[in-house]
């Protein structure tokens, strides 16, 4: 048996940790599944917050973002043009005809799990609604494109292919991660392919697959004035899905089902 590099071992974890992990998946699932049940048409994005927040705690959980380098809020909330990282607040209306991003990080028990989905609010333009299909398509082949002792460039690989056929751009300045002992960490889960292979993908490694799929340019900006909020360069459309992934002997298996 080899022995693997300090840089691989830390990344591999227990069986004690994995059923950590699992069970902060299931709590994550079931936050976004409460959330689903309730969003709708002129709710406020900090309403979303509570509806996180709320349910986490009652749960037994902490929401990781609450704190994270400063972020004042419990999820993230991201409407249309915004990529990723949008602040809950009580004057943002959910209109119709909006797509949302809402991104929750559940601690349980000291484990970590990420996880993001899309609504649909109200009645959605096909344009839109096509866009947030191909994203999650993009993140469901991305995951069917990881192996075993694969390499993170497998699955940027497909997920560029398929995003670039369906005329969309892949965001380049954020990207999946190692999660599951803390909230960030190796791989670096590049979703855009540049022909880099990237970390391996070893059993025993958790991580993210999130791509930011954009309908115009992949460039973004980040909001002067409250320095989170990711947004398209164009102002055009964007939209994530993400899921938090155990590497196995067998492939790749969902922790936030
Ligand atoms: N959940 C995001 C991710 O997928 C990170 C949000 S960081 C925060 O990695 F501080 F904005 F919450
Ligand atoms: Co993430
Ligand atoms: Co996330």
């Amino acid at each position: 048996m080899l022995r693997l590099s300090k840089k691989y071992q830390r990344l591999i974890r227990t069986s004690e940790e994995i059923a950590g992990i699992r069970k902060a998946g299931a709590l994550n699932t079931a936050v976004l599944d409460h959330v689903a049940e309730h969003i709708r048409e002129g709710m406020t994005t900090e309403e979303i917050d509570r509806l996180v927040a709320s349910f986490t705690e009652q749960h037994g959980g902490i929401c990781a973002p609450l704190g994270y380098e400063g972020f004042p809020k419990h999820c993230c909330t991201s409407i249309n043009e915004v990529v990723c990282h949008g602040i809950p607040s009580p004057d943002e209306f959910l209109l119709d005809g909006d797509i949302i991003n809402v991104d929750v990080t559940t601690i349980l028990d000291g484990y970590y799990a990420d996880a993001s989905r899309m609504f649909l609010i109200g009645n959605v333009r096909p344009e839109l609604r096509r866009l947030v299909q191909v994203a999650r398509e993009c993140m469901e082949l991305g995951a069917a494109a990881c192996r075993p002792n694969g390499f993170v460039g497998d699955q940027a690989k497909a997920i560029t292919q398929h995003a670039h056929k369906n005329g969309y751009t892949v965001v380049r300045d954020l990207c999946g991660h190692g999660v599951g002992v803390n909230f960030h960490d190796d791989p670096e889960m590049d979703h855009y392919y540049s022909g880099r292979k990237g970390m391996q993908l070893l059993p025993g490694m958790v991580f993210t697959i999130e791509p930011m799929i954009n309908m115009g340019t992949y460039d973004c900006f980040i909001d002067e004035e409250d320095g989170w909020t990711v947004v398209s360069e164009d102002e055009l459309p964007s939209a994530q899905w993400e899921h938090t992934f155990l590497m196995t002997e067998n492939g790749l298996e969902i922790i936030t089902h």
